[in-house]
């Protein structure tokens, strides 16, 4: 076998291993700023705040589980970028008070991005796959 053959392999293998390194140092990235800047409220093991259906005294919602039992995953991913980005209350609108900030002068774009890429990387694959329907039709509305 020529030496051109055997190298296509391994090139590609080479491009696939480059490729799934550069997923996990992002997931890695992600899960370092989610320790720094969300898990003081959602959580550490995304778990969410105790009770986090019931509304608090003040009026406001408690953090939800960013698990597979709370609702990140019914929103497509540029929901899930503007609510990090600008928070709840910009996004819902009409005087709405949250409790979840944005983060927009304190996370990059990129950053924001890693997070979210952390939160997905827990989800089991049909909580994955229902999110990225989601984010398809989203994306088909939008258009
Ligand atoms: C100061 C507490 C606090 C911090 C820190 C915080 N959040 Fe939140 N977050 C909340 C609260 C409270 C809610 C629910 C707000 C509501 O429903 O009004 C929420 C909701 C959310 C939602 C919507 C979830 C859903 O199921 O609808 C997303 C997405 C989210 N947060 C992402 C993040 C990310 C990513 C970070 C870190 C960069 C973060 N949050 C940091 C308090 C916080």
């Amino acid at each position: 076998m020529s030496a051109a053959w055997t190298a296509v392999p391994l090139a590609a293998l080479l491009l696939a291993a480059a490729t799934n390194k550069a997923v996990s140092d992002q997931v890695d990235q992600g899960q370092a700023l989610y320790a720094e800047t969300c898990a003081s409220c959602h959580g550490a093991n995304l778990e969410g705040q105790p009770d986090w259906r019931r509304r608090l005294d003040t009026g406001r919602m408690p953090a939800p589980p960013h698990d597979e039992t709370g609702h990140t995953w019914h929103h497509s991913d540029a929901t899930l970028f503007r609510i990090t980005k600008q928070g709840i209350a910009a996004v819902v609108g009409n005087g709405y008070k949250s409790d979840m900030p944005g983060f927009e002068n304190l996370l990059s774009d990129e950053e924001i991005r890693q997070v979210l890429d952390y939160i997905k990387s827990t989800w089991p694959p049909r909580a994955r796959e229902a999110q990225v329907e989601i984010t398809r039709s989203d994306r088909a509305a939008s258009q």
